[in-house]
């Protein structure tokens, strides 16, 4: 299985109740590593851009505003298939259905205050990881 990397963000309900640590503990033992990571305060235009395949859908307004309520952390991960490992020790987006010993079933608070995002593939990781990190912010 070959190592690549996925982007991940640390979200502003977990950033509140300071899980930063404790999800990134989490994402380490499932066999990721963190080679890229910084806090920031997500402006409006980098949250609608960012979530701009979701401007139709009609939480958008609600995501826009919670994605910039607080710190988020972004984070590049490394590791064997690491889209899937990271989509794995996730959990699903709804809290309500993920498995015992995700991060969502363990941390997230609702289907918006999720605590996590992942990308969905490798395109996706290549293109989120571009958004927000410049190539010598990410040291392997
Ligand atoms: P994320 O992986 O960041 O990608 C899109 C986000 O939209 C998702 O996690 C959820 O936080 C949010 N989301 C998806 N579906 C809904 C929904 N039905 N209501 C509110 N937020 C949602």
């Amino acid at each position: 299985m070959a190592v690549t990397r996925t982007f991940s963000i640390i979200k502003p309900d977990a950033t509140r109740r300071n899980l930063t640590g404790a999800v990134t503990k989490m994402l380490e033992e499932a066999g990721l590593r963190v080679v890229a990571s910084k806090r920031i305060q997500m402006s409006e235009d980098q949250a609608k851009k960012f979530y701009e395949v979701h401007a139709e859908r009609p939480f958008y307004g609600e995501l826009v505003d919670f994605m910039t309520s607080g710190p988020v952390v972004v984070q590049v991960l490394e590791g064997e298939d690491a889209v899937k490992r990271n989509r794995d020790v996730m959990g699903a987006t709804n809290p309500a259905d993920a498995e015992d010993g995700t991060i969502r079933k363990t941390y997230a608070e609702s289907i918006e205050a999720n605590s996590v995002h992942g990308s969905d593939s490798d395109e996706n990781a290549a293109n989120e990881i571009d958004f927000f990190f410049s190539k010598d912010e990410i040291v392997g």
